[in-house]
């Protein structure tokens, strides 16, 4: 049985919606503040994307799909956006269990979600063409302006992943590993430099981390960053340019 349908591991937080346990990492796949709060406020709307997305196509690089609430937080945004350009969403995801989980049964931690947070799952398909492409994908029309919204899921380490598969240029990057002592590889300098060779000058990068390593990485790795004040109980997030 895949461990991540199991109801023992899911957890409700502040907002309402539902996380999952780690059990070997012992960790939750997100704060309790909340994970739709946390994809909607910080991933979403704190990083422009919404102003983003009304100007110009805009490219996502979603490091960690987890339990795709940034990538479905993105993609209602762009549902509920009257006239926006394409989308293009990138995500990395290096466990085999949970993308399992995408693109067949019901998927338990959505339950309750809005039906534009859920256009994009509903419309997942695996789609293993050759080791190098994607998972799954998804393609969406938008009602209104009929632009695009491609979604692919790469089941990946990211730390290894040869990027010169994929698109490239990206907009912007949702940095959502586990926190940088469990997934280190995700927070290095080597990563940071490695995602800045595929961001567009004017692109940001939004994490939920503030923590010391985390900025002295991004820093060594030519990023610039500023601390940004949270609407919740969790002080400061962190939006960095690669400028
Ligand atoms: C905190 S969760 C992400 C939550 C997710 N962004 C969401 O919106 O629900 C971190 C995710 O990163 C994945 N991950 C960890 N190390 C990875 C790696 N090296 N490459 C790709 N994904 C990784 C984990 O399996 C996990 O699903």
């Amino acid at each position: 049985l895949n461990r991540w349908l199991n109801q023992d591991l899911q957890q409700t937080t502040d907002d309402g919606t539902v996380t999952l346990f780690h059990p070997d990492l012992e960790q939750s796949f997100h704060s309790i503040e909340g994970a739709k709060f946390e994809a909607h406020e910080l991933y979403v709307k704190r990083s422009g994307f919404v102003e983003k997305v009304k100007s110009s196509p805009t490219r996502v690089l979603d490091v960690g799909l987890g339990l795709s609430y940034n990538a479905s937080a993105s993609i209602a945004a762009w549902l509920e956006t009257e006239d926006p350009k394409s989308v293009w969403i990138d995500s990395l995801e290096i466990d085999s269990e949970l993308v399992e989980c995408y693109g067949k049964q019901e998927i338990p931690w959505t339950k309750g979600w809005a039906s534009n947070w859920l256009t994009g799952i509903q419309s997942l398909q695996t789609s293993r063409l050759n080791e190098k492409g994607p998972a799954l994908t998804c393609s969406l029309l938008h009602p209104l302006s009929k632009a695009t919204l491609i979604w692919q899921v790469y089941l990946c380490d990211g730390s290894t992943l040869d990027f010169s598969h994929l698109g490239g240029a990206y907009d912007f990057v949702w940095q959502d590993p586990f926190s940088p002592d469990k997934n280190p590889e995700l927070w290095s300098k080597e990563w940071f430099t490695k995602i800045k060779n595929v961001m567009n000058d004017d692109g940001v990068l939004v994490t939920y981390s503030v923590a010391r390593l985390v900025k002295e990485n991004l820093s060594s790795a030519g990023w610039t960053y500023q601390k940004m004040e949270t609407p919740g109980r969790k002080r400061h997030w962190l939006k960095a340019s690669p400028r």
